[in-house]
């Protein structure tokens, strides 16, 4: 594990999320566990309340998730084909109430995957998101409609030991996190 070493104490969620690329080869979850996670996403917070996500998932070994996988960049494909779920985002691009465009339908989604993410780490379950993915074809394999937009895969599943990666990624998954300062992304404006 590898907790964000954080200025201040935050909620153990948030300091011990991150995205792992090594899961436990095609774990099943039980039932219930993939229903919670769409829960948590059906519940976040949206501009007037649209609800503009939508989700399509595979359970691993089956035919499904193997066109999942093959919508991801090869980069991606190698470590997330052990994932046991893959979750595809959606965002409708317009307002159900007056077909405008809405413009925070990704915003919205990014607040409803995050939900899943956080939803998934209390029951011990790993995620990890990708944009590395081809969007013609996946839009295509899945038949989306024009109204709708793919916004992320989302690889799910329980960690494995990082010496089970090819070298590479193993490297990659050990590295030390980072992020920018607080002094870098807030300002108090008076
Ligand atoms: C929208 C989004 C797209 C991402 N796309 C990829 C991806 O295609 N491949 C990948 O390996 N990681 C991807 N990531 C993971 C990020 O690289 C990762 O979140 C970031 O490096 C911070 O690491 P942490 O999540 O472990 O804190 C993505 C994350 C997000 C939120």
């Amino acid at each position: 594990m590898k907790p964000a070493d954080t200025d201040v104490p935050i909620h153990s969620l948030l300091s011990e999320r991150w995205s792992p690329r090594s899961f436990c080869q095609g774990k099943r979850l039980a039932d219930d566990i993939i229903t919670s996670l769409f829960e948590a996403a059906r519940w976040a917070p949206s501009s007037f309340n649209e609800q503009p996500w939508r989700y399509l998932y595979a359970i691993h070994g089956t035919e499904a998730f193997d066109r999942m996988n093959e919508c991801l960049n090869p980069t991606n494909r190698v470590w997330a084909v052990n994932a046991s779920l893959l979750v595809l985002s959606l965002a409708k691009n317009t307002f159900t109430h007056n077909g405008k465009e809405n413009r925070h339908s990704w915003h919205d989604v990014g607040a409803a995957d995050l939900s899943m993410v956080l939803q998934a780490l209390s029951a011990g379950l790993y995620c990890h998101q990708m944009a590395g993915f081809d969007k013609e074809k996946t839009k295509e394999i899945f038949e989306i409609s024009e109204d709708f937009q793919p916004v992320t895969f989302i690889a799910i599943g329980y960690r494995d030991d990082p010496s089970n990666l090819p070298e590479q990624l193993e490297i990659r998954e050990l590295a030390p996190r980072s992020r920018k300062s607080l002094e870098e992304i807030v300002r108090k404006v008076e």
